[in-house]
């Protein structure tokens, strides 16, 4: 009974101390609260890591609280506290095929800024360790067979899982690395093909196609990594190193590169003369 009165005494202590340090302070002089982070985004690292990053938007932060929960159905939790001017954090030890939801605010003495913009990714459902894909002429097929993307077209040749992880990539917003076996294609003339991780560290893994089409016939004219060129004998490496890391040498849009000298409609027109299409 001694031991809880003293307990009792020692918190008893705390409270009344912390009253006095509140008064003291008085609450104007805490300041206010640091502005919120923006931009989160997440990248799809494997099939245990997502990688964060922010835009950290205050000047007066203690440091990062980042929320987590896992599925749309679960509830947040501060995952980890980072600290002042710090602006990612990579989440690693997660489980596959998992969906994880982000959110985060900075904080100082006075308190939590608002949230940022809340961001989802779901891990890699299974170990792309050892897959290769050795791309034959005959591989190759009629765009239209593949997912469009819009403005290129998608497959992926090793597997269901391997294309759902490809697909989901290639549709969210923040980029992502594609998984071996994954095919691009803009135009009939040209694929790049996602090799065995570590084939070619330079260029991601990508190997890079120029290719020609005659009836229903492909034919490979150079394939290799960063020395292969185009039909009008442009590198296309060169071109597609310029897109911005978080999007795997994709160019899209707006991703860093070069823009191309063709406009949607001549894309178009291209896609729709691939002559293998039934
Ligand atoms: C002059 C620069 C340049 C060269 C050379 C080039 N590309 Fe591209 N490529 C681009 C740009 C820019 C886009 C995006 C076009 C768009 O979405 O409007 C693109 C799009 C693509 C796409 C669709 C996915 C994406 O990145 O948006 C594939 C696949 C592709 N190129 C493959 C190749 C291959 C293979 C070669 C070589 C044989 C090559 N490219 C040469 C600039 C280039």
């Amino acid at each position: 009974m001694a031991r809880g009165k003293e307990i009792f005494g020692f918190t008893g202590f705390l409270l009344i101390f912390s009253l006095v340090i509140g008064v003291g302070c008085g609450g104007g002089s805490k300041g206010s609260v640091p502005a919120s982070p923006a931009n989160l985004s997440a990248r799809i690292a494997s099939t245990t890591e997502i990688d964060l990053s922010w835009q950290d938007n205050a000047i007066d932060e203690q440091g990062f609280k980042l929320e987590r929960k896992i599925g749309d159905a679960g509830s947040y939790g501060v995952h980890a506290t980072t600290s002042a001017n710090s602006v990612d954090f990579t989440d690693s030890g997660l489980t596959p095929a998992t969906k994880y939801i982000y959110r985060i605010s900075a904080y100082n003495q006075a308190g939590d800024s608002t949230y940022s913009n809340e961001v989802t990714a779901q891990t890699f459902s299974h170990d792309i360790v050892n897959q290769d894909i050795d791309m034959q002429a005959s591989d190759f097929e009629c765009l239209k067979n593949m997912n469009y993307i819009g403005p290129y077209y998608l497959t992926n040749k090793l597997g269901a899982d391997n294309l759902a992880d490809a697909l989901s990539i290639a549709n969210y917003p923040q980029g992502g690395t594609f998984p071996p076996g994954t095919i691009i294609q803009l135009i009939p003339l040209e694929a790049m093909v996602k090799r065995v991780k570590g084939w070619n560290p330079a260029t991601n893994d990508w190997e890079f196609f120029a290719l020609a089409v005659t009836g229903t016939t492909t034919t490979i004219k150079s394939r290799g990594a960063e020395h292969t060129k185009n039909f009008a004998n442009l590198n296309c490496f060169d071109c597609h190193k310029k897109a911005a890391t978080k999007w795997d040498l994709v160019c899209g849009d707006n991703h860093g590169c070069d823009p191309l000298p063709a406009t949607d409609a001549m894309i178009k027109a291209f896609q729709d003369a691939d002559s293998r299409c039934p």
